[in-house]
């Protein structure tokens, strides 16, 4: 059975036997998130968590860009600052969803664009996949519980180079320190990641989903807590002034300048 639900057109939202694929579809501005994107995000999983037919989840973009993290101008007008924020909803949302999730990435994944591929369970990416989290450069910290997931998966050494220099590293890089599954030419990522959702809905919903908590149990507590502490940090940060430059500059198509901060 197919079923399209009604969402706003920025999130897709497909179910189909026994999958629910959200695609990013906002490709002009890079697939970048709005408060409105992360609210449907959020309430599809929430959909999909309460569905006993939804089995499995796919998270997708475009072959050309996966996103390009928070809209930088949403950020401006509308920064998340209490915990109930949509972007604070949707990790809630994504870090304890029960079923499994298969992520397809291609292009670059930029902030949360990397952070959320933390909390999923199956990654395949195109070969131009391009990972960054960017966050000191833009005057913030990290979010996704990223400042503890990151270090644990990456090892320290790798995780303080991704996060206090901010710099992208490519596919090939993210498969040999184990963040993915496997990487695709990027026409093909989707389709794979599809495959597998689908391997994965055939199989006993109860014996997934029992699999899931028991390899997540250790870091759930220490992840609700960190995210819970980095929220409240970014939140505070957004407002500052190094992060009113780095988005400034970035709205005005200039290097920001932090000498002064
Ligand atoms: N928020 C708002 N708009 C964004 C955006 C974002 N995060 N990322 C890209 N856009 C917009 C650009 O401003 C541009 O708009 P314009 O056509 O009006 O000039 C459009 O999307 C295309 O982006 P562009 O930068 O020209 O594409 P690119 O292919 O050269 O580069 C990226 C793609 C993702 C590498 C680059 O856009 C980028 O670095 N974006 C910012 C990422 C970021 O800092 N995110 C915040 C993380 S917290």
């Amino acid at each position: 059975m197919t079923n399209t639900l009604q969402t706003p057109s920025e999130i897709l939202t497909h179910i189909d036997a026994g999958v629910m694929t959200l695609t990013l579809n906002r490709v002009a501005r890079k697939n970048s998130l709005t408060a409105a994107m992360y609210d449907a995000l959020a309430d599809a999983l929430e959909a999909a968590n309460h569905d006993a037919a939804v089995r499995a989840v796919v998270i997708q973009g475009h072959e050309t860009i996966f996103s390009a993290g928070n809209d930088i101008g949403d950020f401006l007008d509308k920064p998340p600052a209490t915990s109930d924020a949509p972007v604070f909803r949707f990790l809630r949302g994504i870090s304890s969803f029960p079923k499994p999730i298969v992520a397809s990435v291609c292009g670059p994944a930029v902030g949360i664009g990397t952070t959320l591929l933390l909390h999923c369970d199956l990654i395949y990416a195109g070969d131009n996949a391009a990972f960054s989290m960017p966050f000191v450069n833009l005057g913030l910290c990290p979010e996704a519980a990223s400042s503890f997931l990151a270090a644990q998966l990456m090892g320290y050494p790798r995780a303080a180079e991704a996060l206090l220099l901010g710099e992208p590293f490519m596919a090939e890089s993210a498969l040999e320190m184990g963040l993915i599954n496997r990487i695709v030419p990027p026409a093909e990522a989707n389709a794979l990641a599809q495959r597998q959702a689908l391997k994965l809905a055939a199989k006993p919903l109860t014996s997934l989903m029992e699999t899931k908590r028991l390899m997540k149990k250790g870091n759930a507590g220490i992840i609700a807590e960190r995210m819970a502490e980095e929220g409240a940090s970014f939140g505070r940060m957004l407002q500052e002034p190094a992060a009113r430059e780095a988005f400034t500059a970035f709205m005005e198509k200039r290097r920001p300048d932090f000498s002064k901060l």
